[in-house]
């Protein structure tokens, strides 16, 4: 599976993770890349996604701070996921419209297909010598591992997984659990957080770092208040 997704990858990839280098290169401002060029990056990212995508993208964000800040990481660490969360499915940007807008559920193969979403992001996002895109990287590669290591692309467990990626993780399920989606409805926030937190045949609480899954817990409230649009962070 692993080697299929990487061949798939590898052919969908050719054209759009060149562009989104070129893209990526142009917004810096010197050799480098500063946090402005980075704050620049999100906000074009985040006006050409679609707004629901767009939605979705800055509330992980939102959720990933709060999370950064009850398990008491250093201020660069929180900045860092910052940057990283909202960039978590860039390589989304990669997929084909039909298979991402498809409504019903997926075939084998477009799931293949979605699933590399992982593999284009991380490259888009890699060397660039700059610690803000490292950690994103880090997150749109791995933010579909699971603790328990039933996730993907690598099929990752425990602390292999990058903390940043196993704190988006948790952000990225309830956003999804909340929304609407092709292929299901949308779920209150109790129901989410059931599903999260007791599972539901679907989602299942060894799929989460249990030391993140507390401080979800702890923070569950804010959590809906976000999606309801009662909080900014
Ligand atoms: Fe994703
Ligand atoms: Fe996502």
């Amino acid at each position: 599976m692993i080697d299929i997704s990487h061949e798939i990858s590898r052919e969908i990839g050719k054209g759009a993770v060149a562009a989104m280098k070129r893209f990526i290169h142009r917004e810096k401002s010197t050799d480098s890349f500063q946090s402005h060029d980075v704050e620049v990056l999100l906000s074009r990212v985040t006006a050409i996604s679609d707004e629901v995508t767009a939605g979705h993208l800055v509330r992980v964000r939102k959720y990933a701070i709060l999370i950064a800040e009850q398990l008491g990481l250093g201020e660069d660490t929180q900045t860092q996921i910052y940057f990283a969360s909202q960039l978590h499915d860039i390589g989304k940007m990669a997929i084909p419209q039909e298979i991402l807008q498809k409504p019903g559920s997926f075939t084998r193969t477009e799931k293949v297909i979605m699933n590399t979403h992982t593999l284009l992001g991380g490259e888009m996002l890699r060397d660039y010598h700059c610690p803000y895109l490292e950690v994103a990287a880090e997150v749109a590669l791995y933010h579909h591992e699971r603790w328990d290591g039933t996730g993907y692309p690598y099929g990752l467990s425990g602390e292999a997984i990058p903390l940043s990626a196993r704190i988006v993780t948790v952000c990225d399920v309830y956003d999804a659990l909340r929304s609407r989606r092709p292929y299901k409805d949308c779920y209150s926030h109790d129901v989410a957080l059931t599903a999260i937190c007791d599972g539901d045949g679907w989602t299942l609480p060894e799929h989460f770092d249990p030391q993140v899954l507390a401080a979800f817990v702890k923070l569950n409230r804010w959590f809906d208040d976000i999606y309801t649009g009662g909080l900014e962070v």
